[in-house]
């Protein structure tokens, strides 16, 4: 048993009106929730506003400022994406960009959906940009491939047995890589 909680923030990378993204960001919700490890936030990136572009390095804007406090007491992230054009959905790309610290040290899980591919590109992608921040990936995801019967009207996987096997393979290794770092962290401030 972990005697701190670990935080982890799940990100809905998708913004679009009408979008899918909530759906497999909830189940994915739920099941961290679950876990005895973790403190769950949702993090709606529709409702951060974050402008689209970027600062010239002064004050960062409220919106970005607002968001921040969750980004950085977050030991861990799931980010929940699409695919759009075989790549990363703008705003997911966005919110990446407008931080730095934040990501620092930290470890992100994958749970995509899209078309035949599940999204699995998108995740292919945030793999060479996340490092870039100094944050590491990691290796098991969950992929919805031609999500749109996946999902009961409840929210739930249609296949719940098997998604919630997955879940579990992914979050353990969130719940090793946030304990571990956020204990590297406390020992030795990284300073990369
Ligand atoms: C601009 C755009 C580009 C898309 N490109 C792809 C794609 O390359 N591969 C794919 O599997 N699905 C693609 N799709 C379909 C999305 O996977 C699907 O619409 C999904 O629901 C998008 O996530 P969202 O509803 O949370 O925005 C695309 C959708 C949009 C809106």
């Amino acid at each position: 048993m972990i005697e701190n909680r670990l935080r982890v923030a799940v990100i809905i990378g998708s913004i679009r009106k009408d979008r899918f993204g909530p759906i497999p960001a909830g189940w994915i919700a739920a099941e961290a929730s679950k876990r005895s490890e973790l403190d769950v936030d949702v993090i709606d990136l529709a409702s951060a506003f974050l402008p689209e572009v970027l600062g010239d390095g002064g004050a960062a804007p409220q919106a970005v400022q607002d968001l921040a406090p969750y980004l950085a007491s977050a030991d861990g992230f799931v980010m929940v994406t699409p695919e759009y054009n075989h790549s990363v959905p703008a705003s997911l790309k966005n919110a990446i960009d407008w931080y730095v610290d934040e990501w620092k040290a930290k470890p992100v899980a994958f749970v995509s959906y899209g078309g035949i591919a599940g999204g699995l590109r998108a995740v292919q992608q945030l793999r060479q940009i996340l490092p870039s921040l100094h944050a590491t990936t990691i290796r098991d995801t969950v992929s919805f491939h031609d999500c749109w019967d996946l999902f009961d009207v409840e929210g739930q996987p249609v296949d719940v047995e098997g998604c919630n096997a997955a879940a579990k393979v992914m979050l353990d290794q969130l719940i090793w890589w946030a304990q571990a770092l956020r204990d590297a962290r406390a020992a030795r401030p990284y300073d990369g």
